[in-house]
């Protein structure tokens, strides 16, 4: 892979406030890495076209229907649920984890029912648009390792987890690891296995920590686990404040909310992500700010298992790290800007309420709602900063994590106007993207550089 020049449309989530699109002239390097950015009509863009002239760098050109944008981080994707999305939606969270969850992901101690699996997902996320997903797999070391090798042969930015859960309260026999230490050192077998990956020199896939969340672990697991993140240096990832049963039991079993209770055991650090965290006070998210954790937010999922919307700028002017997660099979949707524009919707719902019983000014919440210039930048700069990773976001020094959409695509939603888009703001692309793009938009993907789904250019 050599240097290349694209000319065209690119939107950017600039900040969370504010999204901007404009044609340019993008220099990305054989390191993946984007080298320069330029205004289109610029004398450094009639520099850089000379240049590549010059040293026989291809340049493309996309058409007036096209565009560049960073791609989607999905902060919250259970692989081994793939096969369970869009079913299963009917029961409570404990009832839908014990008779539905917990007997499905059993069966990935069988390599050879996960690898077709995780084979299908992977590509379905790329063809979504998603270039980083962080991934809970299941107990099992083999056919974990197999989610990510496939991860890394697809080009996928990862970081997978290595499920812990012993607690025999909760999980069941067939489904529980025997004891603290076989976990443990399985845990520290896989935190191994996959740096030493062939091919993943760079880290493309990394490892994570995974206490599925606190009511299906031990204290003594809990606590063996956050002195092996730090021991190794490993990110972290679990469930958090999730709903009314889940954030009560955690409660009367601890004394404790959840974030204090894993902050004890030393599960809350810079680098762990929290999924869900709909039940957190303003101390819970003081906490979460002052650790540097961040938290997946999930609306899809939320609607159905948790019973809340996260109250997402609260956390937000708490300084907390938010980015987006499908939670893949708690939420039916593979997409992640589907799942932004519900998260724009959720927190539409929130601020003005949605029990017309009520009168208006009792119905919400004023001043949580969303903007959809926001819901880009959750989908995207928001998950891969609170993971520290250099994308996200189009502009020099950031990975080339991007999707070439086109808005002309046989088969799109999405109505590109003959005459152009001249008149639009960049937030009604952004709005459109994010509420109206399928797959059929979505051309070709990169992970830092490299072309993980479509066609070539
Ligand atoms: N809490 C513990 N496990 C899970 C899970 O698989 N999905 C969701 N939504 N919540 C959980
Ligand atoms: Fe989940």
């Amino acid at each position: 892979m050599g240097d290349f020049v694209i000319r065209g449309h690119v939107l950017n989530p600039a900040s969370a406030r504010h999204v901007t699109m404009e044609r340019r002239v993008l220099h990305v390097g054989a390191d993946g890495l984007i080298v320069a950015s330029h205004g289109a009509d610029t004398p450094a863009a009639t520099a850089l076209l000379d240049e590549a002239a010059r040293c026989g760098m291809p340049v493309h050109d996309l058409t007036p229907a096209q565009l560049l944008m960073p791609g989607f981080a999905d902060l919250h994707v259970h692989a081994p649920q793939w096969p369970q999305m869009g079913r299963a939606l009917d029961l409570p969270l404990r009832e839908w984890l014990e008779q539905r969850t917990f007997p499905l992901e059993a069966r990935f101690a069988d390599p050879a029912f996960a690898a077709p699996v995780y084979e299908q997902m992977v590509t379905t996320l790329l063809a979504n648009g998603t270039t980083t997903a962080v991934f809970f797999a299941t107990i099992h070391e083999e056919s974990s390792l197999v989610l990510a090798r496939t991860c890394l042969r697809h080009g996928l930015r990862a970081h997978v987890g290595l499920v812990a859960m012993d607690d025999p309260t909760l999980c069941p026999t067939n489904y529980r690891n025997p004891s603290i230490e076989q976990a443990l050192a399985a845990s520290r077998r896989f935190i191994h296995a996959v740096r030493a990956l062939p091919g993943n020199e760079h880290g493309l896939v990394r490892p994570m920590v995974t206490p599925r969340f606190i009511p299906a672990c031990t204290d003594g697991l809990l606590h063996g686990l956050g002195a092996l993140a730090a021991t190794e240096d490993c990110l972290i990832q679990t469930h958090c404040s999730e709903s009314d049963w889940e954030h009560d039991y955690v409660r009367q079993r601890m004394g404790v909310n959840d974030t204090v209770a894993l902050d004890r055991f030393g599960l809350l650090r810079r680098g762990t992500v929290l999924a869900h965290s709909c039940f957190m006070s303003a101390d819970d998210m003081a906490l979460v700010q002052a650790r540097g954790a961040a938290i997946a937010h999930c609306p899809l999922s939320n609607a159905y298992f948790a019973g809340a919307v996260l109250p997402l700028r609260q956390a937000w002017q708490a300084g907390v790290h938010v980015g987006l997660g499908t939670d893949i099979s708690g939420g039916y949707s593979p997409s992640v800007a589907h799942n932004a524009a519900m998260a724009v919707t959720a927190a539409r719902m929130l601020d003005t309420g949605n029990d017309p019983a009520l009168p208006p000014q009792r119905r919400g919440r004023p001043g949580t709602r969303l903007t959809f210039a926001e819901g880009l930048w959750l989908a995207t700069r928001g998950g891969t900063a609170a993971l520290d990773i250099t994308a996200g976001q189009l502009e020099p020094g950031m990975a080339f994590d991007a999707l070439l959409i086109d808005r002309a695509a046989p088969g799109s939603n999405i109505m590109f106007p003959p005459a152009g888009d001249s008149d639009y703001a960049p937030e009604d692309i952004a709005q459109q993207i994010l509420c109206n793009m399928g797959r059929p938009n979505i051309r070709t993907v990169w992970v830092a550089g490299r072309r993980a789904f479509g066609p070539a250019l």
